[in-house]
């Protein structure tokens, strides 16, 4: 089990260098031509969309589109393995394993935005628009792929200054319009929005919505959400917690009025008073695709599913490699093979860790911390 997390934290940093220079494989049936220089590419019949041949005609709301929880938070040799971190591995790892939706705080700091984590003091992952700009190449070399970004507005920055991030990273030009601003009745479907290069899909939690910038979306306006803090794994539930304004009406009016549901699958353990942690004693049964252990992911989606009568169109995790999540979301999607994936070293692993307490969780944690340091 010990010599798995080494091996896994080892692996990760000799990943590195695999992961940037090679474009995400293609199935056997794909035809993609080499990113090029300037990033222009070109694709042809027979694609995958978002891992699937089945998923290029599916409309954008009829599929669950698996997400990373505080994605640039990172629990790993970059920030002394923080225990508030929520992710092993970062989001262009992620988006290579399969993730579709990547969320993420942002805080202004230092004159500009940065993403923190609760605070800059506790874990600050650098300035957004460096962020994004990781983010623009991989959706440059992966051209058939639609990628959702939700970020939290932690200090209701104007949006247009969240604009001027998203053009001075250059992934402005993906950026995805609706053709209203209110929730259309169906979205594109992922081929149409490939076809039309306007592969992210951006929401930002608060914020009116800034003319100059029309592809960054109000969250609130087109997505629902079930209850965030949740603190042990009997409390997952499908009741609509935010926008606040809909509780009353809850999440079946929500659903006829085309909001799109967003599932939050992750748990925080308590250390002291109000002070909480990513849970990562328990992340096997959290992210597992079972359908019959309470607290898994498997069952709270299909719970979901079979209240709402529509699938989880996002869900969000901790952790993303445990489960692995994405096995879930192939499940809501129907794919029994996803093609094109670059698992993170994790996925290989995923007996790992299960039935730890929490204590021995994070005492592995710290063995980590101290095998990073030797390595
Ligand atoms: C993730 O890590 C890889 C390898 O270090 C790096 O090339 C990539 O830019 C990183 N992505 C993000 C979003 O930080
Ligand atoms: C969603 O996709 C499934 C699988 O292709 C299809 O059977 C179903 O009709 C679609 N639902 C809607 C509302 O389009
Ligand atoms: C703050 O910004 C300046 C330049 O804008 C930069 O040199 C410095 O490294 C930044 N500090 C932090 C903590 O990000
Ligand atoms: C769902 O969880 C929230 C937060 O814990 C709670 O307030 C709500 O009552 C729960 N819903 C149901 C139906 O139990």
């Amino acid at each position: 089990m010990v010599s798995s997390l080494l091996w896994a934290v080892t692996a990760l940093l000799g990943l590195a260098p695999f992961v940037h220079s090679i474009p995400q494989a293609a199935s056997p049936t794909t035809v993609v031509s080499p990113a090029s220089g300037t990033g222009t590419t070109t694709a042809t019949a027979s694609i995958a969309c978002n891992n699937s041949p089945d998923l290029c005609s599916r409309a954008y709301n009829n599929i669950t589109h698996m997400g990373a929880h505080d994605s640039s938070f990172l629990r790993d040799a970059s920030t002394g393995n923080s225990l508030a971190g929520n992710q092993f591995f970062n989001a262009t790892v992620a988006l290579s394993a399969g993730i579709r939706l990547l969320q993420a705080q942002v805080h202004e700091y230092n004159g500009t935005l940065h993403l923190c984590h609760s605070s800059c003091t506790l874990l600050d992952a650098g300035r957004l628009d460096a962020w994004l700009s990781r983010i623009r190449f991989w959706m440059d070399a992966n051209p058939n792929d639609v990628v959702t970004v939700l970020l939290v507005n932690a200090d209701n920055t104007p949006m247009s200054t969240f604009g001027a991030h998203f053009e001075a990273s250059g992934i402005s030009k993906y950026g995805y319009t609706p053709l209203s601003a209110a929730p259309p009745p169906t979205w594109p479907t992922l081929q149409q929005l490939i076809t039309a290069n306007t592969r992210l899909i951006t929401f930002l939690a608060s914020g009116t919505p800034s003319p100059a910038h029309p592809y960054l979306l109000n969250q609130f306006t087109y997505v629902f959400e079930t209850p965030f803090d949740v603190r042990s794994l009997a409390g997952f539930n499908c009741t609509l917690d935010r926008p606040s304004s809909l509780r009353t009406t809850g999440a079946a009016s929500a659903i006829q009025a085309g909001l799109l549901p967003l599932v939050n699958h992750f748990a925080y353990t308590v250390i002291t008073g109000d002070i909480t942690v990513p849970n990562v004693g328990d992340i096997e049964t959290t992210n597992s695709p079972a359908t019959s252990a309470q607290g898994a992911l498997g069952l709270h989606a299909q719970t979901c599913q079979a209240q709402w009568g529509v699938k989880p169109v996002f869900v969000l995790v901790d952790f993303y490699d445990r489960g692995p999540s994405v096995a879930t979301a192939d499940r809501m999607n129907g794919i029994v093979q996803a093609v094109g994936r670059r698992g993170a070293p994790g996925t290989t692993t995923s007996s790992e860790g299960r039935g730890l307490g929490e204590g021995r969780g994070l005492a592995l944690v710290g063995f980590v911390v101290a095998a990073v340091v030797l390595l």
